[in-house]
């Protein structure tokens, strides 16, 4: 595995390896401490980030292995004026991996063309974030038992939300899925993704405004934040940044065994009287993306059999 820049580069014969090795990294973490020893993780952040770029680090760290990298543009020759292609063609000069995050919807793409090494999308714009999907699927796996026979509902902002993007991708793989969106019509999932897959593959799917509405159909509730760095107007981000606030008064019908998911950070969507609740899995989320970037990192090294058994 040389790249991982779509969710759909990966098979589902591929997910459901690295979700497995993920799940022997969590029974027992001392057998992978040495996997990784000499070899080096690059983290390239031109855009902000808590979760991912400290997950893969910890990842990288818990395997033994060594992390360098840069965690804003500013602070990288990018302010100079050099290109994403010459950026990474240095670091794969200095790095065995290398995971980048950048505004620019397909520069992760552009970028692999000059990458002597793995290179992993760590989220491009609006557009992809395949390693939040392998922590949702490890997330939604772990906590159901199965990656089919659900409704999953999408709630918030399904235009620009990336993660939302690459989730229903992976998703639609799965037979019986049944797709619930619930967003106001601004915010409403991209025509593209109706039209090149939801209708081309004919899969389940509804649009709504309330999530009151259809709570009860529910097996998942993605909740997602308002992406107000991608809007061209704040008007318009104010206007539509509190138009959902799950509490537990909005989930008192729910299934028993709903989840609530949410890739963070968090800003309105969930009040914090929510945390606490059993079904809240958005912390889970975090911890589970720590051993599944373990596995990512370990199978695009090549190093998944190098375990001592
Ligand atoms: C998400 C992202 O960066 O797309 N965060 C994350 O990686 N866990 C979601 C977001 O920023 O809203």
């Amino acid at each position: 595995m040389k790249y991982l820049i779509d969710p759909m580069d990966l098979s589902v014969k591929e997910i459901d390896d690295l979700i497995s090795l993920a799940q022997d990294i969590i029974d027992d973490p001392k057998k992978y401490q040495n996997v990784c020893q000499n070899k080096i993780l690059a983290t390239l952040f031109f855009e902000p980030s808590t979760r991912t770029r400290l997950s893969f680090e910890s990842a990288m760290l818990s395997l033994g292995g060594k992390v360098l990298g840069f965690s804003s543009a500013s602070s990288s020759s990018s302010t100079k004026g050099e290109s994403v292609t010459d950026t990474i063609w240095t670091v794969s000069c200095y790095s065995d991996i290398i995971a980048m995050r950048h505004p620019k919807e397909g520069a992760p793409l552009v970028a692999l063309k000059r990458s002597k090494v793995p290179l992993i999308n760590a989220g491009d714009g609006g557009h992809n974030h395949p390693t939040q999907t392998l922590t949702d699927l490890l997330t939604i796996k772990r906590e159901k038992g199965r990656l089919d026979n659900l409704t999953i509902g999408f709630c918030g902002d399904l235009k620009f939300g990336r993660t939302v993007h690459s989730l229903l991708k992976a998703m639609s793989r799965y037979s019986n899925i049944k797709f619930v969106f619930i967003s106001p019509k601004e915010l409403n999932i991209p025509e593209y993704l109706k039209k090149d897959l939801l209708e081309a593959k004919n899969l389940d799917y509804k649009e709504v405004h309330k999530i009151e509405d259809v709570i009860e159909e529910l097996d998942i509730i993605y909740m997602t934040r308002v992406q107000k760095e991608r809007f061209f107007n704040e008007q318009d981000y104010i206007r539509l940044k509190d138009t959902y606030i799950l509490d537990l008064k909005k989930i008192e019908n729910s299934k028993k065994d709903l989840i609530i998911m949410h890739p963070l950070p968090r800003v309105n969507e969930i009040a914090t009287e929510v945390d606490d609740d059993p079904r809240a899995k958005y912390f889970d989320q975090v911890q589970n993306g720590r051993y599944i970037r373990m596995a990512l990192i370990m199978t695009m090294l090549e190093l998944q059999n190098e375990v001592e058994k």
